[in-house]
C-alpha cells in the first residue's frame, strides 16, 4: 500500500477496495496507547490491529535521547517485520518528539505521531495560562519548546514533567488503584495562579498514559480546567490516511497485544485488556540494552 503523506491523500489499494482489511499496529512503551487505540478503533472499525507495548523498556520517559531512538528503532525492527503493518501509530509522546524523523528514514511504513496538543491548547484557552502535563523526556525535548514557541508564543505555558503519572496509570489498569494523595500531588504543580489573577483553564495531557486518568484528574483538580486529549485528532489523522471506512468488510479479528517483557501482565490486567477488545497476547521478549 502506497499513502501520500504529503498532502494526507491515499492511492491505496484500501481505498480501491481491492486490500482487506488493513493492519494498524499502535505503539506505546506500556499501556498508555490504549488511549489512542480506542479512539481510533471507533474511527476505523474495520481494521485490524495489533497493539504493542515496549514494557520491557518503560518507562520511555526516563531514558536519554539516543538510547530512546535506538530501542525504538530496535523494536518497531521487529514489529514491522512480523505484523507487517499498513500504517504505524506511535501512541508515544515521549518517543514521537524525538523518534518520528529517524522512523521515517529507515521504514516504508506510514507513521502517525502523537504530540504534544499545544495548538488546540492556545485555541481552546481563555486566560491564556496553560499547562503542558507530560513525562519528563517529553518536557526537556526540543521538539515541545518549538511547539509551544509556534503556537502558545502568546500564553504563560507551564511545564510539568510528572515523575510518576505514567507508572501510576499502569498501576490503576492492573488492579492497583493509587491513592488521591499520591495522584494529586502529581499533578498539584498544573494549576497555577498568576501574579494578576488569571489562572491555568487547559491542560495538555501530552502523554498518552493521562487519558486513562482523566476522571480521577476532574476530580481532584483543585478548579475546574479543559483538559485536551489528542487521540480523537489522531483517531482522523488515521482515517485521513487510510481513507473512509469499508463498510462491506467483515468484521474484525479480536486485537492482538505484543508485549517485549510480559511481567506486568496480571489477572486483573489480562482481564481490562480483554475488555477493550484485545483476546489474545504474545509475549516476545527484548530486554532493554540486548537489541
Ligand atoms: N505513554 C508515553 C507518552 O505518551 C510515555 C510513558 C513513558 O514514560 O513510558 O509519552
Amino acid at each position: 500500500m502506497r499513502i501520500d503523506l504529503m498532502a494526507g491523500a491515499t492511492t491505496s489499494a484500501v481505498a480501491r477496495n481491492v486490500v482487506p482489511t488493513p493492519t494498524i499496529l499502535v505503539f506505546d512503551s506500556g499501556l498508555g496507547g490504549l488511549s489512542v487505540l480506542d479512539q481510533v478503533r471507533r474511527a476505523r472499525p474495520d481494521a485490524s490491529y495489533v497493539y504493542a507495548a515496549d514494557d520491557a523498556a518503560f518507562p520511555y520517559g526516563r531514558l536519554a535521547e539516543p538510547v530512546l531512538v535506538d530501542r525504538v528503532l530496535a523494536v518497531m525492527e521487529r514489529l514491522v517485520a512480523v505484523h507487517r503493518p499498513d500504517l504505524v501509530v506511535v501512541a508515544c509522546n515521549t518517543a514521537s518528539t524525538l523518534v518520528l524523523p529517524a522512523l521515517r528514514q529507515h521504514f516504508t511504513t506510514p507513521f502517525v505521531g502523537v504530540v504534544p496538543p499545544i495548538k488546540p491548547a492556545a485555541e481552546a484557552t481563555r486566560s491564556r495560562v496553560v499547562t503542558l502535563l507530560a513525562t519528563p523526556g517529553t518536557v526537556a525535548r526540543a521538539y515541545t519548546h518549538d511547539l509551544i514557541e509556534t503556537y502558545a508564543s502568546t500564553c504563560a505555558v507551564t511545564l510539568v514533567g510528572a515523575p510518576n503519572l505514567a507508572g501510576y496509570a499502569e498501576a490503576e489498569l492492573a488492579g492497583r488503584p493509587i491513592d488521591d494523595l499520591e495522584l494529586a500531588r502529581e499533578i498539584a504543580p498544573c494549576f497555577v495562579t498568576l501574579e494578576d489573577g488569571r489562572r491555568t483553564d487547559v491542560v495538555c495531557l501530552a502523554c498518552t498514559h493521562y487519558p486513562l486518568l482523566l476522571t480521577r484528574f476532574q476530580v481532584l483538580a483543585p478548579w475546574p480546567v479543559t483538559w485536551i486529549d489528542p487521540a480523537p485528532a489522531i483517531a482522523r489523522r488515521v482515517t485521513q490516511l487510510l481513507g473512509p471506512v469499508d463498510r462491506t468488510a467483515p468484521a474484525a479479528a479480536p486485537m492482538l497485544g505484543a508485549f517485549t517483557a510480559g511481567g506486568g501482565l496480571t489477572q486483573p490486567l489480562r482481564h481490562s485488556l480483554m475488555l477493550r477488545g484485545i483476546g489474545s497476547i504474545a509475549v516476545e521478549p527484548m530486554p532493554l540494552g540486548r537489541q
